[in-house]
């Protein structure tokens, strides 16, 4: 149970409903037009699913700070669920972007600046070979076919509650018996989950051993701390003991860090020495142009070219099963130099970093005071609370402590008073731009939130 009054929050989401609709009257027209041709209203289905009655349509955001059409200006820890997670209209990013475009986006050859890019990321992040995307997702499924195609297995090992984007191999889940059935809301894509996925929950050795044991797994795809169903970290020596089996298997270990890379300038990887065989990167990478990378070590870029030899003239043209023709493009190069060069520094992820502590002190000051079942979990810039009041210990638990009306009832009463939280997350990410009156902002409110759905004993 979440410890606050559940009739009382329904009662109080109907009254913010009522304050937003009558303070978004613009936000109401955009969207009556766009439920004309789009979909479900909006450009993506997400769009749709923020907590008031229609999404709020965007005028402008400039670091952290978001405009409305109906003149309402907000403190923005969303940050497009980590796209702009180093704030919106980034003067580096602008500037990179203009200059590029004025001298063209997209050739299919490469330019001098992704050299630099190139060795960057090698230093960085400590794998030696990258390759250019335009989505996470795109990543992910690109190295889940390289694993294959070096292995010659077919499943892949994943855990309960992961999100890697839309690769159809994840998009199952673990029942209350944990049999692996394909995730209620998605369509199966004509996938054989039985014949590409193992599923185990997130920290369990024992499981992960026994999925691996089998001789028939082409990889292990992972986030280094589960951060879609609230984020859940490694328990002490599970890294360690992850890649002593993928090792002891011969099983390639993917480590995808688009929402870790929260955690410093080299993401979680750089900061605990992991060592993956293959890493991914995406969303903030690009700085809001639609950027990943992937990367291989050494030893699986040999693997790779035994199997899919270097180009010679004369050669028929491969397809490989991977790219896309914008990828590598100028256009994400410029700005993914200007991020790595300009943005992804220490000095702003002290910044960062300090804003989300902050973030995390008041937060739990408040649960603390209203002695509520939460807690708080951080990995660097990115704060998120939970409905649970322990850590989960894998994905299973962590659903657990989701609670979607009392979500939505705190996430329309701070978005009502100008604060935007994550989406589908009870998360706050911390920009460069963010200030400390932003952060106490969010803990005043938080408070009075609480205040007016807690139970009377
Ligand atoms: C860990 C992780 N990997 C990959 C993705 C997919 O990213 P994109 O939607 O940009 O393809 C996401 C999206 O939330 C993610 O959280």
């Amino acid at each position: 149970m979440p410890g606050v009054d559940l009739r009382k929050t329904a009662a109080a989401l109907q009254h913010e409903l009522l304050e937003f609709n009558k303070s978004h009257p613009r936000s109401a027209e955009c969207y009556r037009q766009g439920l004309e041709h789009y979909l479900y209203g909006a450009p993506l289905h997400w769009m749709q699913q923020w907590p008031g009655s229609y999404p709020i349509y965007v005028v402008k955001a400039q670091g952290a700070t978001l405009e409305d059409v109906d003149g309402h200006s907000y403190i923005d820890f969303a940050l497009g669920d980590s796209g702009a997670m180093y704030g919106h209209a980034h003067p580096a990013t602008v500037k990179a972007i203009c200059t590029q475009l004025a001298n063209g986006s997209t050739f299919m050859l490469p330019t001098e600046e992704s050299l630099w890019v190139g060795q960057e990321l090698a230093r960085r992040f400590g794998l030696r070979y990258w390759q250019v995307t335009s989505s996470a997702t795109d990543a992910n499924r690109f190295v889940l076919r390289l694993c294959r195609m070096i292995t010659g297995r077919n499943k892949i090992v994943a855990f309960n509650w992961n999100y890697h984007g839309s690769v159809d191999e994840t998009q199952v889940e673990l029942d209350a018996g944990q049999r692996m059935i394909p995730r209620e809301d998605v369509h199966p894509n004509g996938t054989d989950h039985q014949q590409t996925t193992r599923l185990v929950e997130f920290n369990d050795t024992a499981a992960l051993e026994e999925a691996l044991s089998h001789g028939d797994v082409a990889c292990v795809l992972t986030e280094p701390v589960m951060t879609n169903i609230g984020m859940v970290p490694p328990e002490p020596g599970y890294h360690e003991a992850l890649r002593n089996l993928t090792r002891r298997f011969d099983v390639p270990l993917i480590i995808d860090e688009t929402h870790s890379i929260s955690t410093g300038v080299s993401g979680y990887t750089g900061k605990h020495g992991l060592k993956p065989d293959f890493f991914v990167l995406g969303k903030a990478i690009g700085g809001g142009v639609p950027i990943a990378v992937w990367g291989a070590s050494e030893e699986m870029a040999k693997r790779i070219w035994r199997v899919r030899p270097h180009f010679k003239p004369g050669d028929p043209i491969n397809h490989y099963g991977f790219g896309g023709t914008l990828a590598g493009s100028a256009l994400q190069l410029a700005a993914l130099k200007a991020t790595l060069e300009e943005i992804m520094t220490e000095e702003n992820f002290t910044h960062m970093e300090k804003m989300a502590s902050h973030f995390e002190v008041g937060t739990k000051a408040v649960i603390g005071k209203h002695q509520l079942p939460w807690h708080v979990t951080r990995i660097g810039a990115r704060t998120e609370y939970l409905f649970l009041d322990h850590p989960p210990k894998n994905g299973g638990e962590a659903h657990l402590g989701r609670h979607p009306l009392l979500e939505a009832y705190i996430h329309l009463y701070l978005l009502n008073r100008g604060i935007l939280l994550t989406p589908f997350h009870n998360m706050a990410l911390m920009c460069p731009f963010v200030t400390e009156a932003d952060v106490v902002r969010h803990a005043v409110l938080l408070d009075e939130c609480i205040l007016t759905i807690k139970e009377t004993r």
